[in-house]
């Protein structure tokens, strides 16, 4: 009996429903044949034991129908409570081990399958999901940190190299004429030997001679492991490649791992070009620092190397205070070309021996603001130029263009003004002879406070 049970249970749905149908229509079947046995039997005849058997046949049929058809019905029931589940979004959801076989089986089995293949699915997506937002933070960090490309380039790099899973990597640049590769960035434990590379040579030297990409298994790589490489190019040039060995699982790269480098090697092409181009707009402004600088020089003899000691002072000054590079730079850059508004003024007042005019004094005051509008069209001295507009400001609002005052002056500006102030004291002038550096130095004391920022004199004299 038992074992009947079993193989019914590992029969086909259609089966077991035939068997239950067959059974459950026994039922009204032998009812009939029973009703029809009574009816043309006389009474007298009726044998009693055989009715007896009857109802017992009658009772198992139905319960065996009965039997079957719960457990179709209760597998069925388990079937759409777990997809009940999914649907709300228990990715977890596994149906109990039935004891069914067949379909309903099958079912169950693919429906656990199904199942476990979301769940990967979703650890996958929100391991991805995770790694997108760590790449958009660092990528939002080196926005940030563009100003310095070498620190710009290595995020993009080391990203890089974790989006696609590989152990090492590197950035290698190449030289004027594009014959050769050094490295700029390497990250992993494996260094690839930092020696040049010329054209040709090697798996690297391929790569920048043939202008294309190449994926190497780690049967082929002759390294015992894989090797991708994508050259960066902008407009026809090669300005590097990009490299990276040794995937973290061991494995060969993929034509998708090609595919994610190639994308992030246009933007790398793209940051390497704008590095190419701000090195160009540097040394422009450089060059035009130098020259408006020269143009102050040859226009007042007696201001000649002014605007080279102001930014000397400046400088130390900006060090003692411990300001960062960029505006220790800003403020050499401004000093540099501070007085550029002089060229605005007649030669006959500035190499005056005899006291101004009050006229004349008005015209000279103006030499910051014509400075700040000689400069105003180049875009790189922006930021300075509020600090060439407000040298002769002082700490207690008696200085010109504008009359500013305590906190309005920041402290480059504050550095600026008693730099360019001491320096003028220690200078000869048409109209008067230069002052001592202690004289200098005392008369800063002296107005240190009023005129100049006490913190900044005090730092001054100590350095000087
Ligand atoms: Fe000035
Ligand atoms: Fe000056």
């Amino acid at each position: 009996m038992d074992l009947k049970m079993k193989s019914i249970k590992h029969d086909t749905i259609w089966r077991k429903f035939l068997l239950s149908a067959v059974l459950m229509s026994l039922l009204p079947i032998l009812l009939l044949l029973y009703i029809v046995y009574f009816i043309t039997t006389p009474r007298e005849e009726i044998n009693t034991t055989q009715i007896r058997w009857l109802i017992f046949w009658i009772m198992c049929s139905a319960m065996a129908g009965f039997w079957i058809t719960k457990n179709m019905v209760r597998s069925f029931i388990q079937l759409s409570q777990g997809f009940k589940k999914v649907a709300n979004g228990n990715y977890s959801a596994k149906l109990e081990k039935t004891d069914e076989a067949g379909e309903i089986d099958e079912l169950s089995k693919a429906f656990n399958k199904i199942t476990s293949r979301l769940e990967d699915n979703i650890r996958e997506l929100q391991r991805s999901k995770r790694m997108i937002q760590d790449i958009l933070s660092r990528v939002g960090k080196a926005v940030a940190s563009f100003q310095d490309i070498d620190k710009f380039l290595e995020l993009i790099v080391f990203t890089t190299i974790e989006a696609i899973g590989a152990k090492n990597g590197k950035l290698m640049l190449t030289d004027e004429e594009q014959k050769e590769l050094t490295t700029k960035i390497s990250f992993g434990q494996e260094q690839i030997q930092d020696h040049i590379i010329k054209s040709g040579e090697g798996l690297l030297g391929a790569v920048l001679k043939k202008g294309r990409p190449a994926l190497l298994s780690k049967a082929e790589s002759g390294y015992g492991m894989s090797v991708i490489s994508v050259p960066l190019v902008y407009s026809n040039r090669i300005n590097g490649i990009i490299v990276l060995n040794d995937k973290i699982d061991s494995k060969d790269f993929s034509e998708d791992d090609l595919f994610i480098l190639s994308d992030l090697a246009s933007h790398i092409s793209i940051a390497l070009e704008n590095y190419r181009l701000s090195l160009d707009v540097e040394k422009t402004y450089i060059e035009t620092i130098n020259a408006l600088a020269m143009a102050v020089d040859a226009r007042d003899p007696y201001t000649r190397g002014h605007s080279k000691r102001v930014g000397e002072y400046c400088e130390r000054i900006a060090k003692e205070f411990g300001l960062d590079n960029e505006t220790v730079k800003m403020l050499k850059d401004a000093s540099i070309v501070h007085d550029i508004g002089k060229i605005g003024i007649p030669d006959e007042i500035l190499r005056k021996t005899t006291p101004l005019t009050e006229d004349e004094v008005k015209l000279i005051q103006q030499h910051p603001l014509i400075g700040e509008n000689i400069l105003r069209p180049i875009r790189s001295f922006e930021k300075l130029r509020h600090l060439i507009r407000l040298h002769h400001e002082r700490l207690n609002g008696s200085g010109y263009p504008e009359g500013l005052a305590g906190k309005d002056l920041s402290l480059p500006l504050k550095i600026m003004i008693v730099a360019d102030a001491f320096d003028a004291m220690t200078s000869n002038r048409p109209y008067r002879q230069a002052m001592s550096t202690l004289q200098a130095k005392q008369e800063l004391q002296k107005y240190s406070g009023s005129l100049f920022d006490k913190e900044v004199v005090d730092k001054f004299v100590e350095i000087i």
